[in-house]
């Protein structure tokens, strides 16, 4: 059986500012991340020549994945972070003091609402379809270098969760989630890397 890894970006600027969206680069602690994620890929992927990286199209991810190497690196647009549309860049305090309906409006139904000219949790869902028949089809392993809503669905897509839990999946930062599809059933690793 093939692993699937999964893993958020390491911490970026925005992180530690509380930011969320945008695309910013990673902080030192994040680019530590990179550096160890590095290390235990090369360690567990060794003898599997035809693995492969894959990231979003954001700086974030491709950065924490630059100190691998020796697997092939493909970028998707699908694996982009929740679109926050107009709240993109801002604090979830600003936006409960600036645009409090909207703020009330994704407490209430986190998995249908919509940023204005962004995207809901359904949506992201939907736009994952092809990355995960992809990844349904790869006889080899695939790390997924993605974000914290993405990583939510397709994390419960793996582990058969139910739609109303993915916008509250717990999803830390420099953590691994190994995926094991074997035929008795898909097993689960964690791996902490950092604090
Ligand atoms: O804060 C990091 C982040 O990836 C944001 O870019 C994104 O909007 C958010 O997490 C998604 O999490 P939630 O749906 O809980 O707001």
């Amino acid at each position: 059986p093939r692993p699937i890894l999964l893993t958020r970006h390491g911490e970026s600027r925005d992180n530690v500012r509380g930011r969320i969206g945008g695309d910013n680069v990673l902080s030192d602690t994040g680019d530590i991340y990179g550096k160890k994620l590095a290390n235990f890929v090369e360690k567990r992927l060794k003898s599997e020549r035809a693995a492969s990286i894959w990231t979003s199209t954001l700086q974030r991810t491709i950065i924490t994945a630059s100190p691998i190497a020796g697997f092939p690196k493909i970028q998707w647009r699908a694996l982009d972070e929740i679109n926050a549309g107009v709240c993109d860049g801002m604090t979830y305090e600003e936006i409960k003091k600036n645009m409090p309906e909207e703020y009330e409006s994704r407490k209430k139904d986190k998995l249908r609402y919509r940023y204005p000219r962004g995207e809901s949790y359904l949506d992201v869902i939907q736009r994952l379809e092809p990355v995960i028949i992809e990844l349904e089809r790869q006889r080899a392993p695939v790390v997924v270098i993605s974000h914290q809503a993405v990583l939510r669905a397709l994390y419960a897509y793996f582990a058969d969760r139910p739609l109303k839990e993915i916008p509250h999946i717990e999803m830390p930062l420099h953590t691994i989630i190994e995926i094991q599809m074997g035929v008795t059933g898909v097993q689960e690793k964690r791996y902490k890397l950092m604090d």
